[in-house]
């Protein structure tokens, strides 16, 4: 359909925020070095290497 505009939905959504973590929205999987696995709607991962629920923030970055 010539001229038509076809909505694109990102599977995923990754939004820096400021001093804190990225934000992941959408269904991701997350693999870890041992080879488990996590799929979630949202993560919150660590930018600041502070928290100790890597690679998940924990809020640790809010102390500076
Ligand atoms: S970004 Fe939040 S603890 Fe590292």
């Amino acid at each position: 359909m010539k001229g038509t505009i076809v909505p694109i939905k990102p599977e995923v959504v990754v939004k820096v925020i400021e001093c804190g973590p990225l934000r992941i929205g959408g269904h991701v999987r997350i693999m870890f070095s041992d080879g488990s696995m996590v799929i979630k709607q949202r993560a919150f991962i660590c930018r600041c290497g502070k928290s100790s629920n890597q690679p998940f923030c924990d809020g640790s970055h809010v102390e500076d």
